[in-house]
């Protein structure tokens, strides 16, 4: 597998991934601008690296919400790995544990959290949410996460309904009775986000009364992922969050909002301590990571490409996506003289 270069990578995967796997997987909304703006706007900004410093030891360890991991890189959820791998999410788990990466499940999947759970290593998992109408039921969900290891739950806010992708709808992903959404009430038959049938259908309408319903419910620390504005995150760590996830959701549901380089600053200066802040969409190098951090992300989350890697090479390939990230976190690390996250500071980016 080539993880040299994760274009490469990203190539390999297109060739061996069916059409509408291959569009589900890459696909943004509408145009796909932020789609593609997002790897842009990391690329943008420019680094102002620190000569003459001590880097022959880097140490990339943190600890996300009290556990300690290797380093400040997450899976981020995804739904439908069975379209990828034919052991879907399990095999995922079985490539973050191995990185020692932390893995955020997705509520769409085809796996039973239980069966994740098993391939946890010595890494935590998380468990991502859509916020399901009927809360008992949700309520019994989070406690069969709380029961088998999950440690945080991740509420996903930006998407009450699907975005539409062109794109899709010319190769769309046939939904098949196989293929569930096993964790579901009911184990639905798995629909992506642009099956015409959920065209307009409001899927998961979550206002802040639901918020704070969860954050007293669920025995897990709540983190809300798709924020994009200070207002919206300082409001959350009101509710009692615990982490915020800025991301516009790779750009796969509203187009042309503003990409997550440019308000990662905003929403932590506008939580300061209260809460830890991380982020996701078009994070591709180790120097995209670097420039996250020092804007002062606790860590990122890679969507796409740890996908490239479960399709080319199942666990393997999502263990060789990250120890890459990793890798070229250490040397963007050392070219610019931090030896561990605390030097990782705002000066390091140029305008910031
Ligand atoms: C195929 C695919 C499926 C996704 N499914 C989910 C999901 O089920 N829940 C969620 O919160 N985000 C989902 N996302 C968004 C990712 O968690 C993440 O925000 C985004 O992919 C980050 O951008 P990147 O792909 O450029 O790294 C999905 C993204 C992709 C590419």
């Amino acid at each position: 597998m080539d993880c040299v270069d994760l274009d490469a990578l990203e190539a390999e995967a297109r060739r061996v991934m069916s059409p509408p796997a291959w569009v589900f997987c890459d696909t943004g909304a509408d145009d796909e601008i932020i789609a593609k703006e997002n790897v842009t706007a990391w690329r943008k900004l420019r680094l102002r690296p620190r000569m003459l410093r001590d880097i022959v030891k880097i140490d990339t360890s943190v600890t996300l919400l009290g556990q300690r991991v290797a380093a400040p890189l997450m899976v981020a959820p995804t739904g439908r790995h069975h379209l990828f791998h034919p052991q879907g999410e399990r095999e995922t788990a079985r490539g973050a544990a191995a990185a020692g990466a932390l893995y955020v499940m997705s509520t769409s999947g085809a796996t039973l959290v239980e069966d994740v759970a098993k391939e946890r290593g010595s890494a935590p998992q998380w468990f991502q949410l859509y916020m399901q109408p009927d809360r008992e039921e949700t309520g019994k969900l989070l406690d069969r996460c709380a029961a088998v290891g999950f440690t945080a739950l991740v509420l996903t806010v930006d998407q009450p309904v699907p975005g539409w992708s062109p794109r899709a709808f010319r190769t769309p992903v046939i939904a098949n009775d196989k293929v569930r959404s096993v964790n579901m009430p009911g184990q639905p038959v798995a629909r992506t986000a642009y099956d015409p049938d959920r065209k307009g259908v409001v899927m998961f309408p979550t206002a802040w009364r639901d918020l704070e319903w969860l954050v007293k419910r669920c025995s897990m620390p709540v983190v809300v992922k798709g924020v994009l504005r200070g207002d919206d995150a300082a409001r959350c760590v009101d509710a009692g969050v615990k982490g915020i996830m800025v991301s516009n959701h790779g750009g796969r549901h509203l187009d042309t909002t503003v990409t997550t380089a440019d308000v990662i600053a905003e929403v932590v200066g506008a939580v300061g301590r209260n809460a830890e802040v991380y982020v996701d969409g078009g994070i591709r190098r180790g120097t995209d990571v670097l420039k996250a951090l020092a804007l002062g992300a606790r860590a990122v989350l890679l969507g796409r490409p740890p996908l490239w890697g479960l399709a080319v090479n199942g666990a393997a390939g999502v263990e060789a996506v990250m120890e890459h990230f990793r890798e070229e976190l250490i040397r963007a690390m050392q070219l610019c003289g931090a030896a561990n996250l605390a030097d990782v500071t705002p000066d390091l980016v140029a305008g910031a």
